[in-house]
């Protein structure tokens, strides 16, 4: 028996997509495939025994959708999304929000003024792991966080549809497309940075963010020049009286005298937060929410603007080779007006 009596649709079905059909098969009572490959698109949703689509314009108009997971390269996403919101349909994006910040903006503003939901799918922010470290940051458990190192390194990226991902106009690069989470964690474990300084090019970079205090904050990622290396997120969280690290899938938490082996075991986690990957955590808290007609509140789509804010702030950065101010920046990004785009460079 499936949890949710939704309706979903899962527009591209390509590396992220097929695992939000996986994720969507187990969680909703009806899921429908589009695709504009129409010979990979039937494949899939004929394994899957899903009504296939090649137009997502011809799907709003024909089906009666809760909602539908954008799935499609980067650039499409603000284009599909704006047209979802417009045909009273809500929606779960893909990470980067859009391509621009303007982007991200209208989108969100249309979802506000059409009164649908709206999440980006930032699934790190539904890691057991990643949300132990959230909260041990927030009550201080170990004492004061010290210093604060996250990465996300892995291959280059050759299996995109027609190789958009390495396209760095289309993607974004590493920046945007993989950093992006780490960025994005960093906003939500600690909120908004001073400033942001980063260094690197389309395939790797780093990033100290300033929060006007001792504590050393930074992110790492990388696309390496070897199809064979590995995906490897991690991170190290120094604290007054413990350390926390994540790497190569094993989590440990030192202290004085033990070595705790998933420390996050011991903790109670929200029931959507308990399956074996992220897609499937974050799909099934879309849908808690939109069933109980909830608030999103672990992830909304204005938190995301901020968090995506900060990630432009890091390209121009890189670019300029300067420390850019964010929270001042931030403030003019939500006073944006029509045919301005919003700055936050500053
Ligand atoms: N959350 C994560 O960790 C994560 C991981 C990978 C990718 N992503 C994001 O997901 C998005 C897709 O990435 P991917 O790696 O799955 O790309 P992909 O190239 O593997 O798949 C894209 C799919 O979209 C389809 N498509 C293209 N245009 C379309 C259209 N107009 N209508 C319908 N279908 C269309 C393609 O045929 C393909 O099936 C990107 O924004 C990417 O950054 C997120």
């Amino acid at each position: 028996m499936t949890k949710f009596n939704l309706t979903a649709a899962v527009i591209g079905t390509g590396y992220i997509g097929t695992q939000h059909l996986e994720a969507l098969k187990m969680l909703v009572s009806k899921v429908i495939v589009c695709n504009a490959d129409v010979e990979k698109g039937k494949a899939v949703a004929e394994k899957y025994g899903c009504r296939f689509y090649a137009d997502y314009e011809e799907m709003f108009k024909q089906e009666k959708l809760d909602f539908v997971n954008i799935c499609v390269p980067t650039p499409m996403h603000c284009k599909i999304a704006l047209s979802a919101l417009e045909h009273g349909i809500n929606v779960l994006c893909e990470k980067p929000f859009t391509s621009t910040l303007e982007e991200a903006y209208l989108v969100t503003q249309k979802a506000k003024e059409k009164n649908l939901a709206l999440m980006v799918a930032h699934c790190v922010r539904f890691s057991r792991k990643y949300e132990y470290l959230r909260r041990c940051i927030a009550d201080g458990r170990f004492g004061k966080l010290l210093s604060l190192e996250l990465y996300r390194d892995g291959p280059k990226p050759a299996w995109s549809t027609g190789g958009w991902l390495l396209d760095i106009e289309k993607s974004g690069g590493v920046v945007r497309d993989v950093h992006v989470h780490d960025t994005d964690i960093v906003k939500f474990l600690l909120g908004m940075p001073e400033s942001v300084y980063t260094k690197g090019s389309a395939l790797c970079c780093t990033t100290l963010f300033d929060y006007g205090d001792d504590k050393l904050v930074s992110a790492t990622a990388s696309w390496r020049n070897a199809s064979s290396f590995p995906f490897s997120p991690g991170f190290e969280a120094a604290f007054e009286n413990g350390v926390m690290k994540l790497h190569d899938n094993k989590f440990l938490l030192y202290t004085d005298n033990t070595v705790t082996e998933d420390p996050h075991l011991a903790e109670e986690f929200d029931s959507c937060m308990k399956h074996g990957n992220l897609v499937t955590n974050e799909i099934d808290y879309f849908c808690q929410c939109l069933a109980k007609g909830e608030k999103n509140d672990r992830c909304s789509a204005d938190d995301i603007c901020e968090s995506f804010a900060i990630s432009f702030a890091e390209s121009e950065s890189m670019k300029t080779n300067r420390i850019i101010k964010t929270s001042r920046g931030y403030q003019r990004l939500f006073t944006y007006s029509p045919g301005v785009i919003p700055m936050i460079l500053l």
